[in-house]
């Protein structure tokens, strides 16, 4: 079953804008993209956009009377996860109040709601996780996470779907906030030296792998708990190992450290990182080798800095 009225928030951040980009290349999606801002930050996109907090429920209530979604894919989100520990109001305000009202009138109006979700939810003693194990958040984040798919599961939509994904990585229009990858890519580049954690483990996910996993969902009409991440379990590390060789980096300004030696407001849980076995199989999701897509990211900022 094709849900044809597509209804992304959070579109300028870095899921939303590869989903807006996934969709725009299917002529049977109808996408409004809505971000908080008044423009959107990408170009192009075969979609219609208007501002939309969803912290404002009358603004809320008016899109979904003037545009009727059959789906709503909520992208909008806190998360930083140092500033939701500390900012706990705004955290919850965002990632529990929006989302059980985006629920309640998905249930109201009949739309279905395609919720996205956190490996945080998991407290990192058992990774990589499969969908039923039980999740033990660590961290005020992870807690807001795991409410929001309480919200969405909760609300008495018949069709309902959480999206659980892990560290997010890759390139966007003037993206409000930086990924991991991008970071390390920014940091090595300048020849500055990075401390990089080896006991904090997870499957990196590329945002269009993402992307295209949740056009199977919307494609497939599928419904309940879904792991949508990369296939390879590493540690942040390893990532930024891969990052180097990726982009002929020195690879001796990577600095191994653990997690002790980092002063962070949040705790992270250690061993996350998902088995994707049900996507793999119910969806055909494929994702894209780590080292693959990092290839592509360097081709990306490249093509970007010649046109610059
Ligand atoms: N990134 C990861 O590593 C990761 C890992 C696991 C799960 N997830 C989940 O994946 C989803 C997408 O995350 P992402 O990586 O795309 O994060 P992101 O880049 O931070 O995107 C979130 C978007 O929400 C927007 N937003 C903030 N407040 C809003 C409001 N009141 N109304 C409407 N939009 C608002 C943000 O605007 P600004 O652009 O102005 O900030 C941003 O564009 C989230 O649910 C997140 O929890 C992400």
């Amino acid at each position: 079953m094709l849900y044809r009225r597509v209804l992304v928030t959070g579109a300028n951040g870095l899921l939303g804008q590869a989903l807006v980009r996934v969709l725009g290349r299917f002529p049977e999606y109808d996408v409004l993209a809505t971000g908080i801002q008044a423009q959107p930050r990408f170009r192009g996109g075969s979609c219609g956009y208007m501002a939309l907090d969803v912290n404002r429920p009358d603004d809320l209530k008016r899109v979904f009377q003037d545009f009727s979604p059959d789906v709503v894919v909520n992208c909008a989100a806190m998360t930083h996860v140092d500033a939701c520990e500390t900012e706990r109001q705004a955290c919850w305000r965002l990632n529990v109040d929006a989302v059980d009202l985006i629920a309640r009138l998905c249930l109201s109006s009949g739309a279905r709601l395609v919720q996205l979700s956190s490996d945080f939810v998991f407290d990192g003693t058992g990774g990589p996780y499969r969908e039923p194990d039980r999740p033990l958040p660590v961290n005020f984040y992870g807690k807001s996470k795991l409410a929001a798919e309480n919200a969405a599961r909760g609300a008495g939509i018949d069709q309902w779907t959480v999206v659980r994904t892990a560290l997010v990585f890759g390139t966007g229009e003037q993206l409000a906030r930086s990924n991991v990858v991008l970071w390390m890519i920014d940091e090595l580049s300048r020849g500055r030296s990075i401390r990089v954690v080896t006991d904090q483990v997870r499957t990196p996910t590329w945002a269009p792998d993402l992307a295209f996993g949740i056009e199977r969902i919307l494609r497939f009409g599928k419904t309940g708990t879904y792991h949508v991440s990369g296939s390879e379990i590493v540690s942040i590390h390893e990532l930024a190992v891969d990052v180097a060789r990726a982009f002929d980096f020195d690879e001796a300004l990577i600095t191994p450290i653990d997690s002790s030696g980092l002063t962070q407001a949040a705790v992270r849980p250690a061993r996350t990182g998902f088995i994707i076995l049900k996507a793999e199989s119910e969806l055909g999701y494929r994702p894209t080798p780590l080292r693959d897509a990092l290839t592509r990211i360097r081709a990306e900022l490249t093509i970007s800095q010649t046109a610059g």
